[in-house]
């Protein structure tokens, strides 16, 4: 018999039954969006969590184009954004009516760092307004190291950190994370900016509720990006059981460990000690080959950056400078299936596919 086909991502939010309470409360309150009473729960919940003042937005595409436009950078300017990113950080950046300047990450973390973007400014084909730096696959960003970066270039920086739920921080910057069904902490859609700077915070709520202050006028460009009711719901019923679901997500972890092979390009993958929603592994002979394999043994696997932002027909036409380790890492990495659904069967199956792969000579 064929083993069944296992998925590279299998989500699973919070049933109806955890769902009814909240619903049931906006039954009894008719009150359907526009910062109601759980959206309003949901940003003092994770305000404690992360020990920093939060918003809840409707997703992280428009929160990163919201925090850009709020922080005020010159219309038309570059914003610098590591090629190694999804497509929804260059479509913030355009839809905050800046040009994203494309370029390189750093070779250790896969992301673009303080010293990295320092270097690269003098390189600019242009004004550079704003930085977007990107947390890789909710690998941690150094907050303390780009606050500092903003101090000394007086430059507006935005986080990325869409994937980040687990290792986010708060700082004097926005700091942008998904609530999407695929995130590790999912409400279908959704997102929320952490923030220290409440004035700048407070401008970020502006600009997703149209731009309109206490009297309804619109007093600065806007959109609108609020969470409805519905999602916040979600959240809340997801962050309810956000301990059980990290212990899962921490214990298939350790799984991948003892069953991945741990060679010298995987082991910080295979052992990382946070919580993330996809494994991303470098095969030495190329992302194709290790797909046609998977794809042999009916395991799904996804480029989730593809080739990166440069790659994109829609941004072929953005500033660039050389991105070496980006074409690396575009060339080499494929998504393995990581998710709740994976039993121990599946693990090694995937574990067998991946060993072969090893074998084939670049
Ligand atoms: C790096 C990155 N930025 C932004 C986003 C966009 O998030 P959302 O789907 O909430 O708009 C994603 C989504 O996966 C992402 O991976």
């Amino acid at each position: 018999m064929d083993s069944p086909a296992i998925p590279v991502m299998r989500p699973r939010l919070p049933d109806a039954d955890a769902l009814l309470p909240y619903l049931r409360r906006i039954d009894q309150t008719r009150v359907y969006s526009n910062m109601g009473p759980l959206a309003r729960q949901l940003a003092d919940i994770l305000g404690a969590h992360f020990h920093c003042p939060a918003h809840p937005l409707a997703n992280a595409t428009l929160g990163l184009a919201i925090a850009l436009m709020a922080m005020g950078p010159p219309a038309g300017s570059l914003c610098m954004v590591p090629s190694w990113t999804f497509a929804a950080s260059a479509h913030a950046i355009i839809l905050a009516g800046m040009v994203p300047f494309l370029v390189d990450v750093d070779e250790a973390s896969g992301m673009l760092v303080p010293e990295m973007a320092a270097d690269f400014l003098p390189r600019a084909p242009g004004h550079v307004g704003a930085i977007m730096p990107v947390s890789a696959f909710g690998h941690p960003v150094d907050i303390a190291g780009w606050q500092d970066f903003r101090a000394r270039h007086g430059l507006a920086v935005v986080v990325d950190a869409a994937a980040g739920f687990d290792t986010a921080q708060g700082g004097d910057l926005p700091v942008v994370i998904s609530l999407h069904a695929t995130k590790v902490l999912g409400a279908g859609e959704g997102a929320f900016i952490l923030c220290r700077d409440t004035d700048l915070l407070h401008r970020c709520a502006t600009t997703s509720n149209f731009g309109f202050s206490a009297d309804r006028q619109a007093s600065m460009a806007g959109m609108n990006a609020k969470l409805s009711e519905y999602h916040a719901a979600v959240a809340l019923a997801a962050i309810e059981r956000w301990p059980q679901d990290r212990g899962h997500i921490m214990a298939l972890t350790r799984k991948l460990a003892e069953t991945l092979p741990q060679t010298a390009g995987w082991r910080g993958e295979v052992t990382r000690a946070f919580a993330a929603n996809t494994l991303n592994l470098e095969f030495p002979s190329g992302w194709q080959a290790a797909e046609a394999r998977f794809a042999a043994a009916a395991i799904e696997t996804r480029r989730w950056w593809g080739g990166g932002l440069h790659r994109h027909p829609a941004f072929r036409h953005c500033p660039h400078l050389p991105m070496p380790e980006t074409d690396r890492r575009a060339d080499l990495t494929l998504g393995l299936p990581f998710h709740g659904d994976l039993d121990g069967v599946a693990l090694r199956r995937i574990a067998d596919v991946a060993r072969a792969c090893l074998d084939d000579q670049p």
